[in-house]
């Protein structure tokens, strides 16, 4: 991802040092115009804006910490995935040695940055991403969300979430469609077209869990809902299929189901899910 972002900086026209721990992933990137720095602690003395993508949050802070001092009045864009907690210490720890912060989310594979679709989320401080967001905005479409560090990481781990989620549906069904000789490329064929249909669903989902009117504009009860799901699981212990990728959303359908809401929509677990009607405070691409 490094090597992506570097090269759509160069191609950009935009001046660029580089550096990696393994020497030859950045000398690679001479050939591309870049300058090529000898230590960690050039690299970041030679720019006012400094972009890492690096394996995890550890890594960065066990790469910084010798050059700390030299992070004074740099800007420094952090496209490490984390966890929220984990920006905004990372925030508070640059920040102490005079270093402005911004965190970012790459919803992108390094193929598809400098592409204009490509998503890319910031949090953190506004000033900079202002001063910084023409340089930025080469690396794909750049979205704002506020001045709390942490929501970069937090819309990443989101939208993550959904997309583990739909895996996790994919692979049940092939798993069960399998145990009949059903082989996994034709359950693809059906099942892409079948998604894009129901996906449609998220927006009244969407707007029952804003309201908090889990009846309005209702397909199918939660009661219902459970019945399906219930025998989803059923069937798959029948045909010897493991069921625990959906066991887990079951358990919350029967507890709204106990607690009396078998009437109502499904998207009323969001009750039981802790903070999902908590009100928001990024900023929102229009
Ligand atoms: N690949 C994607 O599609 C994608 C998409 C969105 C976000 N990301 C995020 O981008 C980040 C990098 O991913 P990647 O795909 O570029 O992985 P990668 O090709 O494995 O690169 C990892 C980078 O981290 C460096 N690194 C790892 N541990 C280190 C340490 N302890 N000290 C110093 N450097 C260290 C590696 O240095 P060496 O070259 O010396 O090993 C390498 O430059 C991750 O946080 C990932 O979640 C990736």
């Amino acid at each position: 991802m490094g090597t992506a972002l570097a090269k759509t900086l160069l191609k950009a026209g935009h001046p660029s040092t580089v550096w990696n721990r393994s020497v030859a992933r950045a000398e690679a990137l001479a050939g591309h115009g870049a300058n090529v720095a000898s230590s960690l602690t050039e690299a970041i003395a030679a720019s006012d804006l400094i972009i890492i993508c690096v394996l995890d949050y550890p890594a960065v802070k066990e790469l910084l910490a010798p050059a700390a001092p030299e992070l004074k009045g740099k800007t420094i864009v952090n496209f490490t995935t984390g966890r929220p907690n984990e920006a905004l210490a990372m925030r508070d720890w640059i920040s102490g040695f005079g270093g402005v912060y911004i965190d970012g989310a790459l919803m992108a594979t390094p193929t598809m940055v400098g592409m204009p679709d490509a998503l890319i989320f910031y949090s953190g401080d506004e000033t900079a991403f202002h001063r910084w967001q023409a340089v930025l905005s080469c690396l794909g479409r750049t979205n704002f969300l506020g001045a709390e560090p942490n929501l970069a990481a937090l819309m990443d781990l989101s939208l993550l979430s959904g997309m583990y989620g739909l895996f996790a549906g994919f692979f049940h069904a092939v798993s069960l469609a399998a145990s009949g000789g059903i082989p996994a490329d034709e359950m693809e064929k059906l099942m892409t077209p079948w998604y894009r249909d129901i996906l449609g669903f998220l927006g009244t989902y969407a707007t029952q869990i804003r309201e908090g009117d889990y009846f309005r504009d209702m397909d199918a009860n939660l009661q219902v809902h459970t019945t399906a799901l219930g025998n989803i699981l059923r069937a798959s212990q029948e045909q010897g299929v493991r069921a625990e990728l959906l066991t887990p959303l079951f358990d919350l359908f029967q507890a709204r189901l106990a607690a009396g809401h078998g009437k109502e929509d499904i998207s009323g677990i969001v009750e039981l899910m802790g903070r999902a009607s908590a009100p928001v405070s990024a900023q929102f691409p229009s």
